[in-house]
């Protein structure tokens, strides 16, 4: 699909879904699902790029992914597209859960009709990183919708270790501080046994923004809490363990190299004018 004309209208529209994304988001308390949501967004790239209806209920792929994350530098498919939306994506695997965050933002993009579900997408990650008290996101709007779902997975295995996180991350262009930045996502939320296997959040509040992700991390398993392997991963590679650290007794390192991290994951596949 074309991508949006920006203009004064859309700007205005981005402008109210930002307040209806902060009302939504602080009453609902789904800042973690919006944060995932904006991560697994970009997806799955193997049939024509034709014109379908949002959450269309016809499935003709299927893959497992989040928006933003699903990237590939080499061939420039995927990255922050909005094409999580169809069915064929939300409901595979480990995006089981996001159709609650793809309802959620249905009425807000009715009210603002001009945005692009790639655009609301990663501005409900934004808003969701903002009201937590995360640090603030830079936003530029232009994403276009692909109507293209992917048919393999390019989303990490929480099972597996740091050669395979960085497979996954150098594929989208990213770097070991993004992986380990990006990964303080998870100071947010929980894992749910019934969509992923896991249980249990990783930080004593989950829905309060803070690198207490970090500091977790370093304390070992506390009972209650969990690290998936490839949290772990993140103590046992030197590289990787050396922005553990920083983060965990600088939060404001962490809070900066975050939002450069996340600006560039909600830009996959998009070039900003
Ligand atoms: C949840 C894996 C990176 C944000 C989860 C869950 C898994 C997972 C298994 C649990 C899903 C469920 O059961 O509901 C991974 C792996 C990553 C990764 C292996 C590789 C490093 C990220 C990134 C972000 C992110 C980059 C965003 C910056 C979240 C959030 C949740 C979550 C906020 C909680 C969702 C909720 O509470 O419903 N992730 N993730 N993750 N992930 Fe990640």
């Amino acid at each position: 699909m074309a991508a949006p004309v920006v203009d004064a209208e859309y700007l205005r529209q981005v402008d109210r879904a930002r307040r209806q994304l902060r009302a939504l988001i602080s009453n609902k308390g789904c800042a973690p699902i919006m944060l995932r949501l904006a991560y697994v967004a970009p997806s799955l790239t193997a049939h024509p790029d034709s014109p379908r209806p949002p959450l269309a209920l016809a499935s003709a792929c299927r893959g497992e992914w989040h928006d933003a994350g699903t990237y590939d530098v080499n061939t420039k498919t995927g990255g922050a597209n909005g094409s999580i939306r169809f069915e064929e994506e939300y409901t595979h695997g480990s995006n089981a859960g996001l159709k609650i965050a793809i309802d959620l933002l249905e009425p807000i993009k009715a009210k603002n009709p001009k945005i692009t579900y790639a655009d609301l997408y990663q501005l409900a990650g934004v808003v969701a990183v903002e009201v937590t008290g995360g640090p603030t996101v830079e936003f530029v709007p232009g994403r276009r919708d692909s109507s293209v779902c992917r048919r393999e997975g390019r989303l990490p295995d929480a099972k597996k270790g740091a050669p395979h996180l960085r497979d996954i991350f150098y594929r989208m262009g990213l770097t070991d501080k993004d992986i380990v930045a990006l990964s303080g996502g998870h100071t947010l939320g929980k894992a749910h046994p019934e969509r992923s296997g896991f249980e249990g959040a990783w930080t004593q509040e989950p829905l309060k923004f803070d690198n207490s992700y970090f500091l977790e991390l370093l304390k070992g398993e506390t009972e209650g809490l969990l690290q998936l392997p490839t949290d772990k991963a993140l103590l046992s590679d030197p590289e990787f363990r050396h922005y553990v650290e920083l983060y965990a007794k600088d939060e404001d390192a962490f809070f900066k190299d975050y939002a450069e991290s996340h600006k560039k994951l909600s830009e996959l596949g998009f070039t900003p004018r």
